[in-house]
C-alpha cells in the first residue's frame, strides 16, 4: 500500500512540485492538493500532473463550515501525512483531531524544540523565534546574521509542535525579502522531501 500525502497550499507550489518530483522514487503518492485560493498555482502543478485538486475557496462567516468541509475532502482521501506548504490558514482542532499527528508544516524561519523564544543557531547565534506570516521580513529587519527554515508537527499552537527537520540559511550583506526567501525556499525543498520520505519509510 503506498504513503498517500495530500499536500495543503496557498500559493506558487514549488515545495509541492519538489514532492510531485520526489515521489515516484520517494515511497510515496501525492494523493490531493488542495488550496483554499482559485490563483494557486500549485492547483495548476497538480492538473498538469494529474493529480486530484480541489479548490475550497473560504468565504466570510463561513469558518465553521468551510472547516468541516475541508476534514471531509481531506479524509475522503485517507492521507497519511498531510503536509501544509504554503498553505496560509490556521487549522481548528477539529481538522487536527480528524488526522491526528499526521499534519505537518513548513515555516520559513528557525524555531526552538523547546517552543521557546530564542534559538540557538548550530553557527553559536542566539535569535528570536520568528512566528507569523511575515517572519522573512523580519529577519531582515532585526538584521539577524542567519534565518532558515523548520519542518515540524502541527499542534493547537501557531507555529510550534515537535520538529523534524531544519536548515540554517545566512542572511547576506544586500539581501531583500526577495533572494532570503528564495535561499529560504531552496532550503525548504530539499527538507520536505526528506522528511516526507522519511515518514514514509517509517510507516512501512
Ligand atoms: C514557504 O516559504 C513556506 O514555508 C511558507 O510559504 C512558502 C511556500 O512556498 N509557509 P511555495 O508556495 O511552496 O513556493
Amino acid at each position: 500500500m503506498s504513503y498517500r500525502v495530500a499536500v495543503l497550499v496557498s500559493g506558487s507550489g514549488s515545495n509541492l512540485q519538489a514532492l510531485i518530483d520526489d515521489a515516484p522514487g520517494g515511497g510515496y503518492e501525492i494523493a490531493l492538493v488542495l488550496s483554499d485560493r482559485a490563483d494557486a498555482y500549485g492547483l495548476q502543478r497538480a492538473l498538469h500532473h494529474g493529480i486530484a485538486c480541489v479548490h475550497l475557496p473560504l468565504r466570510r462567516h463561513d469558518r465553521t463550515a468551510w472547516e468541516q468541509r475541508l476534514t471531509q475532502v481531506c479524509a475522503a482521501f485517507a492521507p497519511d501525512l498531510v503536509v501544509l506548504a504554503g498553505f496560509m490558514r490556521v487549522l481548528s482542532a477539529e481538522f487536527l483531531q480528524a488526522f491526528p499527528g499526521r499534519v505537518i508544516n513548513q515555516h520559513p524561519a528557525l524555531l526552538p524544540a523547546d517552543g521557546g523564544d530564542m534559538v540557538t543557531t548550530r553557527t553559536g547565534h542566539t535569535i528570536p523565534a520568528l512566528r507569523g506570516a511575515h517572519v522573512v521580513a523580519d529577519a531582515l529587519r532585526l538584521g539577524l546574521p542567519v534565518s532558515g527554515c523548520t519542518v515540524h508537527r502541527v499542534t493547537l499552537v501557531v507555529d510550534d509542535g515537535p520538529l523534524l527537520a531544519s536548515a540554517e540559511v545566512v542572511v547576506l550583506p544586500g539581501d531583500d525579502v526577495a533572494s532570503l526567501h528564495e535561499r529560504i525556499k531552496t532550503e525548504e525543498r530539499r527538507l520536505i522531501v526528506e522528511v516526507v520520505r522519511r515518514l514514509a519509510r517509517e510507516a512501512r
